[in-house]
């Protein structure tokens, strides 16, 4: 049994044990889930939440006063893997933003090939321009965005790399078969269903070698995740898109105006639920979809107005700005509370996402890899997947 499955089993099992502490919804929540949190949770006020939510080691040491299986869940570190020499930016690289250019270089860092590549939703092809610079034999980048293509290409042809577009849909039929045996396959915050997609073309075409950072597990075709490792089919935790989401919503690096701003959002879109179930006289949360931050900037009644619009309900003639603003700010506390449990599961439910692949391609006959591949300051989504397919399976 692989490391990997050992790991996988263990945090399988703690996680379908603490299912009451992930699964729930804030935003539907009337009152705290755990009777036996109450007090310590009702104790905090709104800046010590926030202080103890942004510090994962104090609020894991809280919370495992009453949970004290907690630790184990977070005991599997993950290696950091190679990093780039440095990340000086060469003339050539104009335009590509330092904290995107740390990335870019640190993933290459981790691709020893003599194989063609595929770049996996490229956007403009950046990782795969950077590793035709560096000497890739043939790069090809799948992305469906035109423009992006078109920029790609042209800054490809300005250095005269071997670097080509393929300007399609990555979930079209014609895509697969653009992996290959003979190449290394690489994708950079490729999001659910096209990781997915990426992960079972390859391991169908045997592609030698994948390097994967997988981004947005909630965006998949279905309603719950379907893990694509059979071990992962029997410990089937059943995310919804829901629980998918949790792994994205580490706190931000962002300074004050992006946390006032987020403030401002959890606010808004608790003081618009208020109101459209007064409207609708349905006692049910409502979720609105993501919106421009320009939309904060205004009025909560100009708020109210576009949300009412979106969800196809008449507007009060006057909306009583304080009235829905005051009834938001409880529930916003309420909220806080039972994401600072449920922030402490994000780790290990990503880290369960990451290990159900790691596990599909050991049993597709793949040697893996799975670690840190940049720096925490430079992207949050820093997990790579590396495999590499053991060959005659000399296993
Ligand atoms: C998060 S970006 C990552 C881009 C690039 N790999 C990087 O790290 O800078 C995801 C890219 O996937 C592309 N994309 C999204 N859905 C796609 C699809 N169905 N087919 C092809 N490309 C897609 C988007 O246009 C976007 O450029």
């Amino acid at each position: 049994m692989s490391t990997l499955t050992k790991q996988f089993q263990q945090l399988s099992t703690l996680l379908q044990q603490a299912k009451g502490d992930w699964q729930p919804l804030p935003f539907s929540c009337t009152q705290l889930p755990w009777p036996e949190l109450t007090d310590a949770l009702q104790a905090l006020d709104e800046v010590a939440l926030d202080a103890l939510d942004a510090n994962s080691e104090a609020a894991l040491a809280w919370l495992s006063q009453w949970r004290p299986q907690l630790p184990e869940l977070h005991r599997i570190e993950l290696p950091e893997l190679a990093r780039a020499p440095h990340y000086a930016n060469p003339r050539w690289s104009n335009g590509i933003g330092g904290r995107k250019w740390a990335q870019i270089n640190d993933f290459a860092a981790n691709l020893n090939t003599q194989h063609p590549i595929l770049e996996w939703c490229a956007g403009k092809g950046h990782l795969g321009r950077l590793l035709a610079q560096q000497g890739a034999l043939a790069v090809t980048s799948l992305e469906w965005n035109a423009d992006l293509c078109a920029q790609g290409e042209q800054l490809a042809s300005q250095l005269q790399l071997p670097h080509q577009f393929v300007c399609t849909n990555a979930l079209d039929e014609q895509a697969a078969a653009l992996f290959k045996p003979q190449q290394a396959a690489v994708a950079l915050h490729a999001c659910g269903e096209l990781h997915l997609a990426f992960l079972k073309h390859s391991a169908t075409a045997h592609t030698q070698q994948l390097a994967l950072s997988p981004c947005c597990y909630h965006l998949i075709a279905g309603q719950h995740y379907q893990p694509l490792s059979t071990l992962g089919q029997q410990l089937d935790l059943q995310l919804d898109r829901h629980s998918l989401r949790l792994p994205l919503q580490q706190q931000a690096t962002g300074g004050e105006r992006v946390r006032r701003l987020r403030h401002i959002e959890l606010t808004w879109r608790l003081a618009f639920d208020e109101l459209q179930q007064w409207l609708t006289g349905q006692a049910h949360y409502l979720p609105l979809p993501s919106f421009p931050k320009r939309l904060l900037s205004g009025d909560f009644c100009d708020f109210a107005r576009w949300a009412c619009e979106k969800k196809s309900l008449t507007p009060p003639a006057v909306i009583d700005n304080q009235h829905w603003l005051g009834l938001a700010q409880a529930r916003r506390l309420l909220v806080k509370r039972i994401e600072l449990v449920r922030h402490r599961y994000q780790y290990p439910l990503e880290l369960w996402l990451l290990l159900d692949k790691a596990i599909f391609l050991e049993e597709q006959g793949y040697q893996v890899e799975l670690g840190y591949f940049t720096d925490a300051q430079h992207t949050p989504r820093r997990y790579l997947l590396k495999a590499e397919r053991y060959t005659n399976r000399t296993k």
